[in-house]
């Protein structure tokens, strides 16, 4: 998170809530407020500290969150993380003004058009970065629903680090696979990866001969989709949702 000296009107208008001169506007007219005190000069210099959304209001509203921010998002099934799949995209869901902002707010990896779960998303490149890193270990967990009854042999194979994928010459890291239900025509299991290889549950299921019919995403490292966080809402992570999914 950047807790950087910021010219007032450059930091607002960056957060999109609009030009400069719209900022120098609302200055002019009382309408932003510090610590409960009219903001006198636009030009001021303020910290981008998380805690300005508290000490600061336009036009008696809470300022957003500032600048490195990360938000997680319940991913609804049928929009797309990437601008270059066709359909709705998950910026979409986002906060009109946020998606007006500078940086802008990315998806951390991505999931399928046709996955549902936990997204993050966030302005901050280096704490992306630090999360999709293979050297961060942060591992990727998802409930899956199968076409076909398990074999019996999905865990161990998963587990052995040796599963090839179509078209792939490097095998899978091993993959940990608990089954929460595999009985009267129903079968779903939760599978645990340490890697992020294109449409990997998916792909992974179909070389052990299965089919994956519904994938959600609910933990990253230590992090879970809470369950009171319907489909397409999102909202910030404190700092100990934060530090869950490095544990
Ligand atoms: N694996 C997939 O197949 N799809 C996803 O969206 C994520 C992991």
């Amino acid at each position: 998170m950047t807790d950087q000296k910021l010219r007032l009107d450059r930091l607002l208008a960056n957060m999109g809530y609009g030009s400069r001169k719209d900022i120098q506007a609302l200055v002019k007219h009382g309408r932003i407020t510090l610590d409960g005190h009219a903001v006198t000069e636009a030009d001021m210099h303020v910290v981008a500290a998380p805690d300005l959304s508290a000490r600061l209001r336009i036009a008696g509203e809470a300022l957003d969150p500032p600048p490195g921010v990360i938000v997680m998002l319940h991913k609804p099934l049928g929009v797309t993380c990437s601008h270059k799949e066709a359909g709705p995209l998950v910026y979409d869901l986002l906060p009109l003004r946020w998606r007006a902002r500078k940086p802008a707010i990315s998806s951390v990896g991505r999931l399928d058009k046709e996955t549902s779960g936990l997204l993050l998303m966030t302005d901050d490149g280096a704490l992306l970065h630090r999360i999709i890193a293979p050297k961060s270990n942060v591992t990727k967990r998802y409930r899956a629903t199968l076409a076909r009854p398990l074999s019996g042999k999905e865990a161990d194979v998963l587990a052995s680090g040796t599963l090839m994928l179509d078209g792939e010459t490097k095998p899978l890291l091993p993959v940990v696979m608990s089954i929460e239900r595999d009985r009267d025509g129903e079968t779903i299991v939760e599978v645990t990866l340490s890697e992020g290889r294109y449409h990997q549950v998916r792909r992974m299921f179909a070389a052990l001969g299965n089919h994956v019919t519904a994938l959600h995403r609910v933990a990253i490292g230590k992090l879970l989709l809470p369950p009171d966080l319907a489909a397409g809402k999102l909202r910030p992570l404190q700092d100990s949702e934060l530090r869950a999914i490095f544990l």
